[in-house]
């Protein structure tokens, strides 16, 4: 018998919220754990985008025969686009691939994977604070997790003197996990002066960049929230990117997402790249096909690409409108703390500063659930819910 030693394991501190949020009898609790989109009247629906998308696809699909170990090839292409831009020069000159993968957290795995078994490398770089699961996935993988500081809870403000500070101690062939836009869970991005400059320290040290971007068209739009991304393809021979459409196409249960290398020339690529169909081969063989060839379909598709953007940016509207509202209500609560940081955030989260123990009143006394860091999906705030929050984190200050 071996089952009988297996410790039992934490609860996730984001998935798990579902499951308590789930188990919870209150009528008027509140979930802004998890990051997940709702609209005014607090549903997640599918884009429009989408359903058009999967009408033609019902019609037009002809087989469910197996996608090759790297996805489907017009996604492929697509991925690359969004990244980098129409026509790059990277994607003309053979020097970046990207493989569909099962959301970003696959793809973040099969990077890890990569790197652990195929390089040299063997730490990854994350910020203080970052995406819960990115530890996990890294220590998963059999690499070294090391922090970098990123946030300055005083002013909740970039520390970005620390971060040049705690990478100036990373190694050569290290890697440097950064968000591309969005940060999560702080809300806070680097400017682009900033980007150059983390740009210069990363070629300096010859430090390899490997982006999550999860988020792009949730801060200031579909081509700007790729600014530092494309700077860092200027600047550095090699780089790794971690991408899902999760948020910005709706399809979160679809699991969609590419894993993209960036390498100096087209031969380095191309046998990094069959490591990285290896490593995908090992793991769940090849791809499911629904998602990506929805994403594929709107995205070669003027009509539907442009439905598209205009759905993103309802979506970034409607959060950043929630985001002025918050501040507004919780002033309107009588908290008297200024939380107006809380406007200048990106993406879907509020980094709030309350604290573990206010975080666990919240949820015990007044069915409201974020995450144990004080992280509050401001996504999944509307008109209606508002003020029942802000009462209840006015009582809990
Ligand atoms: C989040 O941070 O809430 C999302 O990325 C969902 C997840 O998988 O944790």
């Amino acid at each position: 018998m071996i089952f009988s030693e297996v410790p039992q394991a934490l609860a996730d501190p984001i998935l798990g919220l579902n499951d308590a949020f789930r188990a919870d009898p209150r009528s008027d609790k509140v979930n802004l754990g998890v990051g997940i989109y709702k609209t005014e009247a607090g549903d997640t629906p599918v884009l429009d985008c989408v359903k058009q998308a999967e009408a033609l696809l019902l019609q037009q699909e002809s087989s469910k025969n197996y996608l090759g170990i790297d996805g489907v090839p017009a996604y492929n292409q697509a991925v690359l686009a969004l990244l980098f831009g129409a026509e790059h020069t990277l994607c003309v000159n053979g020097r970046a691939r990207a493989a569909q993968a099962p959301g970003g957290t696959g793809a973040l795995r099969v990077a890890a994977e990569f790197i652990r078994n195929h390089t040299a490398s063997r730490t990854v770089w994350i910020s203080n604070p970052t995406w819960a699961n990115h530890k996990n996935v890294f220590e998963t993988a059999g690499l070294t997790v090391q922090e970098y500081r990123y946030y300055q809870a005083k002013d909740h403000s970039m520390d970005f003197a620390a971060m040049q500070a705690d990478l100036a101690q990373a190694q050569p062939g290290d890697i440097v996990l950064l968000h591309g836009c969005c940060h999560n869970p702080t809300g806070i991005d680097p400017t682009q002066t900033q980007w150059q400059q983390i740009a210069q320290q990363c070629l300096q040290q010859q430090l390899v960049p490997l982006f999550d971007f999860a988020y792009q068209g949730f801060g200031a739009g579909i081509e700007e929230d790729a600014a530092g991304l494309r700077l860092m393809a200027e600047t550095v021979p090699e780089m790794l990117i971690a991408s899902s459409f999760s948020k910005n196409f709706g399809l979160y249960n679809e699991r969609v997402g590419a894993v993209t290398l960036v390498a100096e020339n087209r031969d380095t690529c191309e046998r990094g790249f069959s490591q990285i169909k290896h490593t995908i081969r090992a793991n769940y063989s090849n791809p499911p096909a629904h998602g990506a060839l929805i994403v594929s379909t709107i995205l070669h598709d003027e009509t539907l690409r442009a439905l598209w953007h205009s759905e993103v940016t309802q979506m970034r509207e409607r959060i950043a409108a929630m985001r002025e509202l918050f501040v507004a209500s919780l002033s309107a609560a009588g908290v008297n703390q200024d939380f107006s940081f809380i406007a200048r955030q990106n993406g879907m989260f509020s980094f709030s500063g309350l604290t573990t123990a206010q975080v666990a009143r919240l949820r015990d006394e007044f069915g409201i659930y974020i995450v144990g860091s004080g992280r509050i999906s401001v996504a999944g705030m509307t008109r209606e819910n508002m003020p029942v929050i802000c009462r209840a984190i006015a009582a809990v200050l």
